[in-house]
This record gives structure tokens, sequence and C-alpha cells, in this order.
């Protein structure tokens, strides 16, 4: 099967994306809303076995004809030091205990098994794929190439931009810092906590677009059609929300975390090791004020080893021990269903464009 897609246009009739969201969130029944509301639906092959990955695919195409895509977690190096490991395993020995639960293993592949997931994309291709902590190399863009497959590498800097254009990807997803979940660097600096070099999204948009000539999908805080416009004028060919269909009843998040979004207890988010290892953006809650600055940079160790204590503390309806992933926009979400949603983002993004040319025309506002 081959899919004659060379523009992002060509392929979303609204130039909205929506993330993908691993650990259940985007599933096949937000994605084909999203697909079907003429938005770009995406699953979130992350943590999951290949199997499940296709599972999700097979069941995807059971609810729309229309495009969607897939995102691989790109193989992490393994840094990380048995002893902080070991260290952070005691700091949150009284959270497992807590929880009445255990602290997870953390002798885990560190490859999401990339490969077989690959493999099984070359041999029953989706539209759109695309990666996040990393950029594949040339011979796999390619093999996506020849497939008909779209592609797209999540970058956070200029210069992973133009690694991305280098290795000829077909579009990148700009991922600013107010981005909720994982920052997708191709590199974990373990000096680094994830906020020090990150651009805001209009800024970074700007910067890459005057890098590289590929087309951008901006992400990051981005909630209401206006800030779609605005990322539109910067150059973006669409915006990607994750935080936004987060909280719709179509998305697999666990009720809790979608509550806590708009719960004036959670007033603001921040960048974190705590949960995975990896700085990635979180509601700042008990879990994340205690243990954060002791995390080390051990990604996905910290993940298995705090897996069973999220776990818990989701099953104790208790939001204080969870990753409440979400972007900095998360009081601005509404619990709309995603073909609503879809909607009045639409309606949104044509108010904002009207109103710009109102005030772009001789008389218009100044
Ligand atoms: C719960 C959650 C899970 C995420 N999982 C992934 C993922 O599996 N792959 C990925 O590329 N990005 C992931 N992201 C990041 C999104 O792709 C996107 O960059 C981010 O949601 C945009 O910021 P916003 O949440 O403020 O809209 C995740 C974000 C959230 C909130």
């Amino acid at each position: 099967m081959s899919f004659p897609l060379t523009l992002l246009s060509e392929f979303t009739e609204h130039p909205i994306v929506q993330a993908p969201m691993a650990g259940g969130v985007s599933c096949p029944e937000l994605a084909g809303k999203v697909s079907e509301s003429g938005g770009l639906g995406f699953l979130a092959a992350g943590y999951k076995t290949p199997e499940a990955m296709y599972e999700d695919v097979k069941q995807l195409r059971g609810l729309t004809q229309r495009p969607f895509g897939v995102n691989l977690f790109m193989p992490q190096p393994d840094h990380s030091d048995s002893g902080s490991l070991e260290r952070y395993r005691a700091q949150l020995a009284g959270e497992a205990m807590w929880y009445e639960t255990e602290l997870g293993d953390t002798d885990h592949a560190t490859d999401d098994a990339y490969e077989a997931k690959l493999a099984i994309l070359f041999d029953d291709p989706v539209p759109v794929v695309s990666f996040t902590f990393g950029c594949p190399t040339r011979g796999v863009l390619e093999r996506f190439h020849k497939r008909g497959t779209f592609t797209v590498v999540t970058v956070t800097s200029v210069e992973e931009a133009q690694v991305a254009e280098w290795s000829g990807a077909d579009a990148v997803c700009v991922q600013g810092a107010e981005a909720g979940g994982h920052r997708g660097t191709h590199r974990d600096d373990p000096q680094e906590d994830g906020t020090g070099s990150a651009l805001g999204l209009l800024s970074l948009v700007t910067h890459v677009k005057e890098a590289v000539r590929l087309p951008v999908i901006a992400a990051g805080g981005v909630m209401r059609g206006k800030q779609i416009a605005a990322v539109l004028a910067a150059g973006a060919s669409a915006a990607q929300l994750g935080t936004a269909f987060l909280v719709c009843p179509e998305s697999g998040a666990d009720p809790v975390h979608k509550q806590a979004m708009t719960n004036s207890l959670f007033n603001r988010t921040e960048m974190t090791r705590a949960f995975t290892g990896r700085p990635a953006r979180a509601l700042v809650n008990r879990f994340l004020r205690e243990h954060g600055r002791y995390a080390p940079a051990a990604y996905p160790q910290v993940h298995h080893l705090t897996a069973g204590v999220r776990k818990a503390a989701a099953k104790a309806k208790d939001p204080q021990g969870m990753a409440l992933w979400a972007g900095q926009g998360h009081r601005l979400a509404r619990d709309l269903p995603a073909a609503q949603l879809m909607d009045v983002l639409v309606t949104e993004l044509a108010v904002a464009r009207e109103a710009l040319l109102k005030r772009g025309s001789p008389g218009g506002a100044a």
C-alpha cells in the first residue's frame, strides 16, 4: 500500500495534529475521532510491545479511513549508574510502603523494541510515522519514503532540526519548552535538568524556520485556536496539541489525571526526572516535590522503578503519587468530546485568522 503524501496539508483538512501520548492516552478511539474530524490522529507506540502497537493500528483502521500517525521512541543509550539508581531506590522505599506495592526491576532493554516495530511498519505501512528521543538513520527514513510513509522527527533545537533535514525527514515536530510530557531531546544530558536551554515555542519555531526548509509542526502549550493561528503566522504548517486532547472522554488517560488538569490544587507544572529519569513536564504534586531533586538521569530505568508506585497511586485515586504529565496550558483544558473540541478549535482558528487579516487591511485596527 502506498500513500502519495508529500505535504502535511495533503492529508489533514485542518492544521491540527493530536499529539502522540504514551501510557495508553492517545488510544485508537481518540486518534480515530480526531482523524475523522479532519485533524491528524496519532497512536503512541512507546512502552508498548510491537504486537500491541499493531493491534492499535488495526483497531484504528477499523475506525477511520483517513490518514493517521504512529509515534516511535528511538532507542536510548544506557548511561545509568547503578549507584545512583540504588540511592533513588532507597529514597522511594517509603512510597512503595505507603502504596502497599513494590518498586520495579530496572533491568530492562532500553530500545523500546524499535527494530521490531520498524519491521511491522515497513511490512504494513501507515500514512505517517513520527519519532521522539532521537533521529533515525537516513536508511530508515528512506525505507519509509519508498513505502509512501511521511516521516516526522521531533526536535527541540535548531541543531536537531538540521540533523533531521540532513537525514531525510519529511517534516519536524518542533517541541517548545511549554510542552507536556517528555522533552524529545535527541540526547539526554545528565548535567541539564531540561529547562536551561529549552526555548519557548514561538521563538523555537522562528529559529527552526530560518535554519531548515522542512515543514514544521509546532507543539507545546497550544490550547486555543488563536494560538494555532499564532504558530501558523510564525511559519508552522500545523500545531500539535497534547494536553488539550488528554482530557477528552475518548482519551485513555486516567480519570484522576484528567481531573487534575483543571483542579486548582495543581496550579503549575515543572520539568522533572522524578518519574522516569528523563526530563518531562508534569503538574507539581507531592511526589515531584519530594523526589524530583534526587532523581538520577537514568531513562528508562527510573520509569520501570516507579511504575508500580504510580499504578498503585492511580488505583487509590491519589493524584499526589501519579505522574500528571501536563503542558503549561493545562488550566485552559476543556472537557469536550474530541470531535467537538476539533470543531471549537477550527472555529477559533478561523476567527483569529479573520481578526489578523482585518488588522492588516487598510482601515483595520493599528
Ligand atoms: C501524557 C503525555 C504523553 C506524551 N507521550 C508522548 C509520546 O509518546 N511521544 C511523543 O513524541 N510525545 C509525547 N508527548 C509530548 C507530545 O507529543 C507534545 O509534544 C506535547 O503534548 C505538546 O504540549 P502540550 O501538551 O502542551 O500540548 C506526550 C505528552 C503528554 C502530555
